[in-house]
């Protein structure tokens, strides 16, 4: 049978195979479906073979081979949590952190997610466009294939849609598939300061509603976050509630600094993911163990603040929950653009094997973005987006940190020449 590309000879192939269909849980997390001198075919986007060499030969001709001796084959990295649209840079925020500044002062003295704001507000679609595409170039790059990226630098109902309009042009350009999240409730704006119920009225009552109406609207998912200086629990629920009933997916920033019973929510409310839980209280690990809801780990996130507490990744697998990781990509915490920077974190700071954090940040970041039956593996009928790694084994994954182990990256069966 005919292929586009076919790439062989691979000292490990990570097929990471879905278990029943979804997310690997708790202890069964880190099956990669290794194959030795393993090959995997292509054929209009999709994947069409995946296993030896030899039987993969034997069955598929294709136009264009590469050959992976010496290196290993896995799926594209899914990047499930970003704020990668954004204007401007706040290196100012991390001098003055370094210098013993808190994120949250930084805040209370107008900097912080405002700061963001300011600058967004004041670019045009294009620059931010701009900006935020010389990111997503070095994601593709470092072998992210899918990115969510979530609005919440607008803050008002124009600049939302300014922020949407900025995401859909990325969209139809860039050949990284985006999967955007409305996060307008991601901080109380200035102009709201002493009527935080007042902006969430905002969001509520014309926000969602406007945002959804739009020609451009690709939104499948809203977020809040749910935190200190943010917005509280009850607030949460009336966003969550609100979007839920405009048949939007729900996901929740929770328990990244201090814990507000945030997870419990997302479990009663059905979110697709949880993200951040730092300081999650074992009994809503508990819960989060028992439900469909995906923990999105941040290790970038603490590690960008120099905090000392990360994600209970243990006691999240303990409780039967499936783990996945992303980089929090945003000016604030985590300007990290690198999912193997992600992985090399998450072996040392949550303790995950590099068989663990691969799955991890593929088949596990995808059910957490809606997307696990079709990117996130190598199993025949998932995109053809492939990762070779200029690396003898997984468990030179995390390993070896500090610079980029991708060689080739394939995006739905084409090969893509990185620009970093
Ligand atoms: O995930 N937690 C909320 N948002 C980001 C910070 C965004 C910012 O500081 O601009 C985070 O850490
Ligand atoms: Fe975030």
């Amino acid at each position: 049978m005919k292929a586009d590309l076919l790439i062989h000879s691979a000292a490990q192939l990570c097929v990471v195979p879905s278990h029943d269909g979804g997310p690997q849980r708790g202890h069964r997390l880190g099956d990669l479906g290794l194959v030795e001198d393993g090959a995997v075919a292509c054929a209009d986007g999709r994947i069409v073979a995946a296993g030896p060499t030899a039987e993969v030969r034997a069955d598929w001709q294709a136009a264009v081979e590469l050959d992976a001796s010496g290196q290993v084959v896995c799926p594209g990295f899914v990047d499930a949590h970003t704020h990668v649209v954004w204007a401007g840079d706040r290196a100012d925020e991390f001098v003055q952190r370094v210098q013993g500044a808190t994120y949250q002062e930084i805040q209370a003295r107008g900097g912080g997610i405002m700061a963001t704001v300011r600058a967004t507000r004041a670019a045009s679609v294009e620059r931010l466009a701009n900006e935020s595409r010389s990111r997503l170039d070095r994601m593709l790059a470092h072998g992210s294939t899918t990115v969510e990226v979530k609005t919440g630098y607008g803050l008002s109902t124009a600049c939302e849609l300014k922020m949407l309009e900025a995401i859909d042009a990325l969209a139809v350009s860039h050949p990284v598939t985006l999967v955007p999240t409305f996060l307008a409730a991601h901080a109380v704006p200035d102009e709201y300061g002493d009527d935080p119920d007042g902006y969430v009225d905002l969001v509520v009552e014309e926000m969602l509603p406007a945002i959804l109406q739009s020609p451009i609207s690709n939104f499948q998912f809203c977020d809040v976050f749910c935190d200190e200086g943010a917005f509280t629990l009850a607030q949460t629920r009336r966003v969550l509630e609100a979007a839920r009933d405009l048949g939007m997916g729900l996901k929740i920033h929770a328990d990244e600094f201090r814990p507000l019973g945030g997870v419990a929510l997302a479990v009663e409310l059905g979110a697709i993911s949880a993200d951040h839980l730092v300081c999650t209280p074992p009994e809503e690990i508990e819960l989060l163990g028992q439900s469909e809801t995906v923990a999105v780990a941040l290790p970038a996130t603490p590690f960008g603040l120099a905090h000392r507490a990360y994600t209970p990744a243990h006691a999240i697998l303990e409780a039967g929950g499936a783990l996945a990781l992303a980089t929090d990509c945003n000016p604030g915490t985590a300007w990290c653009e690198s999912m193997t920077f992600v992985i090399a974190l998450a072996c040392r700071t949550m303790r995950l094997t590099p068989a663990q954090a691969l799955v991890a940040a593929t088949l596990n970041s995808a059910c957490a973005v809606g997307l696990g039956a079709r990117v996130g593996s190598l199993q025949p009928g998932y995109d053809a987006d492939i990762l070779i790694l200029d690396l003898p084994g997984v468990q030179h994954l995390g390993y070896r940190f500090g610079g980029n182990p991708v060689r080739q990256v394939v995006k739905q069966g084409r090969l893509i020449q990185a620009s970093l």
